[in-house]
């Protein structure tokens, strides 16, 4: 691998455990202003400290995260399906290598969208993306993205669509949590990190599942919904992060999350 793309990947993953707490806040780009992300700014900002790497839309990022912030960012280059269009799969390309590199990216992200309609363009993209990212040194993590299809979510399904991205050549993979998680994870010969998915019942189900992703071998997590809807974000992400960073159990994660609450 080149030292760029390498560099690149260890300011998302920490190089002491090999993993990565990555907030995902670019659901606008289909969703609109969704709950409690009305306002980004408001969102992102008490969240920054806690996280490894933000994924984020290029108008997010230009108009509501200080660039004198050090978080390495994960650019979402993909869009154009909106949440009330004909299809969610329909996704192309909006956002330039060459625009990633200007926005000091670490690593440039798009979704694609395995056993629908739209699979080819996307696989395709996702090879072109490949191709230019690694002109420039930028590393690609490609999307098992699901749309609606929630029920889409199993280790049969996900083993593929992880594996396909990784032999077009992305170099990390974000997948979703489920029974059977580590075949997923041994079929796939890149790093995998877990999406959160819509909101869970209670918080301890979401540390209970990074944990779970965790032990099963995924090296890290990219939540968004599960940490900022929460009704305590910060504490949230924090004891999340114990959880990743810290090898923390899930009670005293959890435990962590009922204290900071409180304060
Ligand atoms: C949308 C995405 C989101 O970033 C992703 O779903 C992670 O967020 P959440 O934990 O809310 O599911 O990639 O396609």
């Amino acid at each position: 691998m080149q030292w760029g793309l390498k560099n690149r990947l260890s300011r998302i993953f920490n190089p002491e455990t090999g993993r990565t707490v990555m907030l995902a806040v670019d659901h606008g780009y289909f969703l609109g202003p969704t709950r409690k992300l009305e306002d980004p700014r408001a969102t992102i900002s008490p969240l920054l400290p806690y996280a490894d790497a933000l994924m984020v839309t290029r108008g997010v990022l230009r108009n509501c995260v200080d660039p004198e912030g050090a978080i390495p960012t994960v650019l979402r280059v993909s869009g154009g399906a909106s949440i009330i269009g004909p299809s969610l799969a329909a996704e192309g390309l909006t956002t330039s290598v060459e625009d990633a590199i200007r926005l000091n990216v670490s690593a440039i992200t798009m979704s694609i969208f395995v056993g629908t309609e739209h699979e080819r363009e996307t696989l395709l993209n996702l090879a072109k993306l490949v191709d230019e990212g690694e002109r420039y040194g930028l590393p690609v993590l490609a999307v098992t993205a699901v749309g609606k299809k929630l029920e889409k979510r199993d280790a049969r399904f996900l083993s593929l669509c992880c594996r396909i991205a990784a032999e077009i050549g992305a170099h990390y993979v974000k997948t979703y949590y489920c029974e059977d998680f580590e075949k997923v994870v041994d079929s796939c010969p890149v790093p995998l990190v877990i999406a959160g998915g819509p909101q869970l019942d209670t918080f301890k189900d979401t540390l209970q599942l990074a944990h779970d992703a965790i032990a099963k071998g995924a090296r890290g997590v990219d939540m968004g919904r599960n940490i900022w809807q929460s009704d305590h974000p910060v504490a949230a992400l924090r004891a999340v992060r114990g959880v990743v960073q810290e090898n923390m159990k899930v009670n005293e994660a959890f435990e962590l999350y009922e204290s900071l609450s409180k304060g």
